[in-house]
């Protein structure tokens, strides 16, 4: 029995792939894709800076390759992402005299490049990610390059260039902290100008990097049904459980560097989990499965940040050295008991 094959009648069971795995330099953990996901996102490759990193010098080897897998093994292929602040090239914000692009520039150079990338893999990268992170926890818009220049309006173009780009090609708005009131009630009125505007949206993608103790369930439940009530489909993407202590707990530090909790447990498992955090671990997944579930007329599909715990950004992050065990597959790329419960919890 197979995660995919639990799932099926409920969701898509997605996972995301770096250049190692794509490049054929990681056959094992390629197998595991094989064996238990039935959908694919480019966990970098295909973001503007690796896809663009000049103007006009676009990069398509490894995502060529990437969508080759996919089809290969007759996978839904899902496009991350077309309009991020964060690993955009910096030529993009910058004009030929070296000063900040004109909104006119910035929005000619969105379009190139949302046509040149979607239109490359029309009919065959099912959905996009068309713009990622836009809102901050309390709603407002963050103060990116694109909203600097362009206002909130570069969403609204974004999305239309991918639409022109593939009129069939799904569209998604993700974002991370999701269960945040604040970014929840911002997000659900941000789709709903775009809908006003006759923009097509067709899902949200709820970032999934949670971790034994965050979010509060109850509050990722609400924003399930605020988002689902707009009338598009809810995607749980880049799901990944952290073992070790937030970074961000602000009771246990002002900042990263004086917190000591956090600096003391960079790598706290040198030997594996120990039996208590693992329970916690499976329990905290199952809680969380149980209500996609819960939503499975809602959630269309349900993608892991990777797929065995050596391949995760968790573990450089924030803090080179780090060492966690997010993911559903150990470093062995064996399959976690948390594997068999949530085959087991989908069979019930
Ligand atoms: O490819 C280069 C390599 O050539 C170089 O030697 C190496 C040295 O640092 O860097 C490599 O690039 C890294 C890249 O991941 C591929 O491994 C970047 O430095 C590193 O910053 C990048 O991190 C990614 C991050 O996005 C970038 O912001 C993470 O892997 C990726 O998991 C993370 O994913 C994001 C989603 O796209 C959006 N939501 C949040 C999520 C987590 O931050």
């Amino acid at each position: 029995s197979t995660l995919k094959d639990a799932f099926q009648k409920k969701f898509l069971i997605g996972t995301a792939l770096n250049a190692p795995q794509i490049m054929g330099r990681d056959s094992a953990t390629m197998q595991v894709v094989k064996t238990h996901f039935n959908s694919i996102v480019a966990e970098n490759i295909m973001k503007s800076g690796m896809l663009q990193p000049r103007e006009g010098d676009f990069r398509f080897d490894l995502a060529d390759q990437f969508v080759e897998f996919g089809e290969e093994n007759n996978m839904r292929i899902h496009g991350h992402t077309l309009v991020w602040h964060s690993q955009a090239p910096r030529w993009f914000f910058t004009d030929e005299e070296g000063n900040e692009v004109s909104p006119e520039l910035l929005t000619e150079r969105m379009r190139k490049h949302i046509y040149t990338v979607v239109e490359r893999y029309k009919g065959r990268v099912h959905s996009w990610d068309v713009v990622n992170e836009a809102i901050l926890d309390d709603g407002n818009y963050r103060n990116s390059k694109f909203y600097q220049i362009l206002g909130k309006d570069f969403i609204k173009l974004a999305f239309q260039f991918a639409h022109e780009a593939d009129p069939d090609a799904e569209l998604y708005y993700n974002d991370f902290s999701m269960s945040q009131p604040g970014k929840r009630e911002g997000v659900v009125k941000m789709v709903k100008e775009l809908q006003e505007q006759g923009i097509q949206i067709d899902g949200i993608g709820m970032q999934g990097h949670i971790s034994l103790e965050h979010p509060e369930i109850e509050e990722f439940e609400k924003s399930i049904q605020a988002f689902s009530e707009l009338g598009v489909q809810v995607m749980v993407t880049e799901l990944d459980l952290s073992v070790l202590p937030s970074p961000w707990n602000r009771d246990a530090g002002a900042n990263i560097s004086d917190n000591v909790d956090y600096q003391n447990k960079m790598n706290p498992y040198p030997d594996g989990l120990p039996d208590s955090v693992e329970e916690a671990f499976d329990d905290r997944y199952l809680e969380f499965f149980k209500l996609f579930i819960k939503y499975e007329d809602e959630i269309s599909r349900v993608t892991l940040w990777g797929v065995n715990d050596s391949n995760s950004w968790k573990n450089g992050w924030p803090i080179r050295g780090r060492t966690d065990y997010p993911l559903l597959f150990d470093r062995e790329n064996k399959a976690k008991p948390i594997v068999e419960k949530l085959i087991r919890v989908a069979n019930q």
